[in-house]
């Protein structure tokens, strides 16, 4: 068992097999859905929708309740350990978590026909779970904005990450640093509101 178990590759995707196969018994077996049924991609669709969204939020929270606040703690000449090696592969699956999170969660609200009205937060047709999740819908995207187009570029900068920067000036790569840590705190304080939307919109309409 340990073969299999010290191989994260082997774990994910048997995980993944797994799920699918437990995810097809219930609708199909049980519940009597067919392949084409919107139901059915729904439920694959919030299953793949929240897993991805552990992936990019749970990176998030890493960074934010572990790796920044402990960072001052270490040596100065351990720390390209962490800046060099564990930020750049933690960066990794919190960026393409935050883009599989987002085309996920617009499918999701696509099969459900709901897209152009959560988008217009419930204006288009007053629908109170349209302006739920729509307040969501937003929160998470200016989150995966602040990923794509804030966090990772200054972060790229700050840690040299692909030697893309090699000649920017400390001062420089400290100001990059920063204002990375400035949005992704701003990410931490919305995903928490944004939670509410995205849990309580199919629970309280
Ligand atoms: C990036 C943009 C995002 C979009 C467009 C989006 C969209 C959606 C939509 C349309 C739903 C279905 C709501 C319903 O009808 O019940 C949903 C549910 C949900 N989303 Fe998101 N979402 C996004 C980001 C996130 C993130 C970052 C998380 C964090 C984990 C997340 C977690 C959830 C959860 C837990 C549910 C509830 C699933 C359920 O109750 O079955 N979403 N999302």
């Amino acid at each position: 068992m340990a073969w299999f178990l010290s191989n994260i590759r082997y774990v994910a995707w048997t995980a993944v097999a797994v799920a699918a196969l437990l995810l097809i018994y219930f609708a199909m077996g049980v519940a009597g859905y067919a392949f084409g049924d919107s139901a059915f991609w729904e439920a694959s669709l919030r299953w793949g929708h929240v897993l991805v969204g552990i992936m990019w939020i749970g990176h998030l929270y890493y960074f934010n309740f572990t790796q920044i606040p402990n960072m001052p703690k270490i040596p100065d000449e351990q720390k390209p350990a962490v800046a060099k090696v564990i930020a750049p592969a933690a960066l990794y699956w919190f960026r393409w978590g935050a883009m599989a999170t987002l085309i996920t969660g617009l499918l999701l609200a696509w099969n459900q026909g709901y897209l152009a009205q959560a988008l217009a937060l419930g204006l288009l047709d007053g629908v109170p779970k349209h302006t739920l999740i729509g307040l969501g819908m937003w929160m998470a995207i200016i989150m995966w904005f602040n990923v794509w187009f804030i966090i990772w570029p200054n972060q790229q900068k700050a840690l040299n990450i692909d030697n893309k920067y090699p000649d920017l000036d400390a001062a420089a790569k400290a100001a990059a640093g920063k204002t990375a840590m400035l949005f992704s705190r701003t990410n931490t304080f919305l995903s928490v509101p944004m939670l509410v939307a995205m849990t309580g919109a199919s629970t309280l309409f």
